[in-house]
C-alpha cells in the first residue's frame, strides 16, 4: 500500500498489515515519507488506536530503526528499570549502583526532563564532569567492567523514536497509550536488556493520572516486552505528591546519596527497595523479593552501594568526590521559605503544578534548547497528611534569579491545599503486573 492508503486505512479503523506498518516507519526514519503524512497516520492512530498485531509490528519496527546492543559478552541477567516520569523521581540515581552492587548488571539509558518531569540525564549532569553521551563500546565496557552505566539515547539507538517523538511534541500525539509505550520500549529493548521493571507513576504529578490509565499502560509495555522475549514486570507507584523531599538536580543527587547511605526519607527507600527487590530477582541472584530486600539493605549498611555509585561517576568521568563533599555540587545562591498561610493538614499536592514552579525556577527546559540550572529547587518541609501550624516553612526554595522568588511562591501557593481533616493515607506501591 501506498502511504495515503495506510493513512486512510488507519483513519478509516481498518486493519494494518504488519508489513505495511514496518514499511512505513522505516521509510519515514530514512526521511523517505515526510513528516505531514507521519502527522496525519500519528493523528489516526491517536483516534482509532493499534490493535495488538498493530502494535507489535510497529514496536518492532522502532527497535530495529536502530542498532541492538548485544550484551552478551557480560555474564549474568542484565535488568533495567524504566519511571514513566515524576516529580521529585530521583530513584534511578540510588537504584542502579545498589543493584549493581548486589550482582545484576544494569545498562541503563535514560531520558532528560520531559514538560513538567525531571529527568535522570539532568540530574547526573549536575555533578561535575559526568558524562552521558558515552558511545555505545563505552556503555558496553561500563557495564562489562562496572556492571552498570547510565547513558543518554544514542544517534543509533531507536533513531525512529527520537524522530517521531519530536513530532508528537508538536503534533498533539504525545498522550496516546500504544505510542508512549513503544517509544518507551522500543528505547529499553535496543540498550540490551533481558529483563524490565517498569515503575508506572500514577497520579496529579503523572503522565497518568488515573490508576486504570496506568495500567493500561503498564499492560501495553508488559505486552511489547514479552513479544519480544524479555521479563517484563510493573509497579503501579503513588505520585499524588513528589517523591522524597526535594525537587530539583543537584538536591535530588544528595537526596539519592542519602538513600544510599541509609539515611534517605522513607518513600524514597521503599521505592527504589521496591523496584530493586524485583531487579534482584528478575536477575536471577535473590530466590524472592524478601530475600532481595535483605540483600539491598546489606549494600546499604556494608556501603557497597556507595562505592558502587563512586566507581561509576569516576569511570563516567565526573568527580567522585561529590559522594562525601556534596558542597563540591552546584549550590545555589539564595534561599527563601514559603510559610503556612494557614493551620491545618497538608491534603493534597498539585504535583504537577510543582513541577512546573521547578521549571519556572530554572530546574528544567520550557523550550527543549533551554539550558537548566543544576543548583535550584525546592526542599518539601511537609508531606500529605501532616499537621501544619500558621507560618510554619512549607517550602524551602533554593534560587539563583532572585525575581523567580515570588511567582514560584504563588504557583506552590496554589498547588498546596491544607484542609482541617487530614487525608487518608496512600499506599505508596499501588499494584504489582507481572
Ligand atoms: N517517554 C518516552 O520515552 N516516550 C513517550 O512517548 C512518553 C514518555
Amino acid at each position: 500500500m501506498q502511504p495515503y492508503e495506510i493513512i486512510k486505512a488507519k483513519r478509516d479503523g481498518q486493519p494494518l498489515d504488519p508489513g505495511d506498518i514496518r514499511r512505513f516507519l522505516a521509510a519515514y526514519t530514512q526521511g523517505e515519507i515526510p513528516d505531514y503524512q507521519m502527522s496525519a497516520l500519528l493523528m489516526a492512530i491517536f483516534f482509532r488506536g493499534l490493535s495488538a498485531a498493530e502494535l507489535a509490528a510497529w514496536a518492532d519496527a522502532m527497535l530495529r530503526s536502530g542498532e541492538v546492543l548485544d550484551l552478551s559478552e557480560t555474564p549474568g541477567v542484565k535488568v533495567d528499570k524504566h519511571s514513566t516520569g515524576g516529580v521529585g523521581d530521583k530513584v534511578s540515581l540510588c537504584l542502579a549502583p545498589l543493584v549493581a552492587a548486589c550482582g545484576v548488571p544494569v545498562p541503563m539509558v535514560s531520558g532528560r526532563g520531559l514538560g513538567h518531569t525531571g529527568g535522570t540525564l539532568d540530574k547526573l549532569e549536575s555533578i561535575p564532569g559526568f558524562k552521558v553521551g558515552l558511545s555505545t563500546a563505552e556503555y558496553r565496557r561500563l557495564v562489562h567492567e562496572v556492571g552498570c552505566c547510565l547513558i543518554g539515547q544514542t544517534e543509533t539507538l531507536a533513531p525512529a523514536d527520537k524522530k517521531l517523538y519530536a513530532l508528537r511534541d508538536v503534533t498533539a500525539t504525545v498522550e496516546c497509550i500504544p505510542l508512549i509505550a513503544s517509544s518507551i520500549m522500543s528505547k529499553k529493548l535496543a540498550e540490551g536488556i533481558d529483563a524490565l521493571v517498569l515503575d508506572v507513576k500514577v497520579g496529579s504529578g503523572a503522565f497518568m493520572k488515573t490508576l486504570p490509565d496506568a495500567r493500561t499502560l503498564a499492560k501495553t509495555m508488559m505486552g511489547i516486552g514479552q513479544a519480544m522475549g524479555r521479563r517484563v514486570v510493573a509497579l503501579l507507584t503513588d505520585m499524588e505528591q513528589p517523591l522524597g523531599r526535594t525537587v530539583g538536580n543537584a538536591l535530588e543527587v544528595i537526596e539519592a546519596q542519602d538513600v544510599l547511605r541509609g539515611r534517605g526519607p522513607a518513600d524514597l527507600t521503599e521505592c527504589t527497595y521496591a523496584l530493586g527487590a524485583e531487579m534482584l530477582v528478575l536477575g536471577k541472584v535473590a530466590s524472592g523479593v524478601h530475600e532481595a530486600r535483605a540483600m539491598l539493605r546489606r549494600a546499604v549498611e556494608d556501603g557497597a552501594g556507595l562505592a558502587k555509585w563512586r566507581q561509576i561517576i569516576e569511570r563516567q568521568g565526573g568527580d567522585p568526590r561529590v559522594v562525601d563533599d556534596e558542597s563540591l555540587l552546584p549550590g545555589a545562591k539564595g534561599e527563601a521559605v514559603l510559610e503556612a498561610a494557614a493551620g491545618g493538614h497538608l491534603c493534597t499536592v498539585d504535583t504537577e503544578a510543582v513541577g512546573r514552579a521547578a521549571v519556572e525556577l530554572g530546574a528544567g527546559r520550557l523550550r527543549k534548547e533551554d539550558a537548566i540550572d543544576p543548583a535550584v529547587g525546592f526542599t518539601l518541609l511537609k508531606r500529605v497528611g501532616d499537621r501544619v501550624e500558621k507560618g510554619e516553612p512549607l517550602v524551602r526554595i533554593h534560587f539563583n534569579r532572585e525575581d523567580k522568588v515570588e511567582p514560584v511562591k504563588a504557583r506552590l501557593t496554589a498547588s498546596l491545599k491544607l484542609g482541617h481533616v487530614a487525608p487518608e493515607a496512600r499506599p505508596l506501591i499501588l499494584e504489582r503486573l507481572a
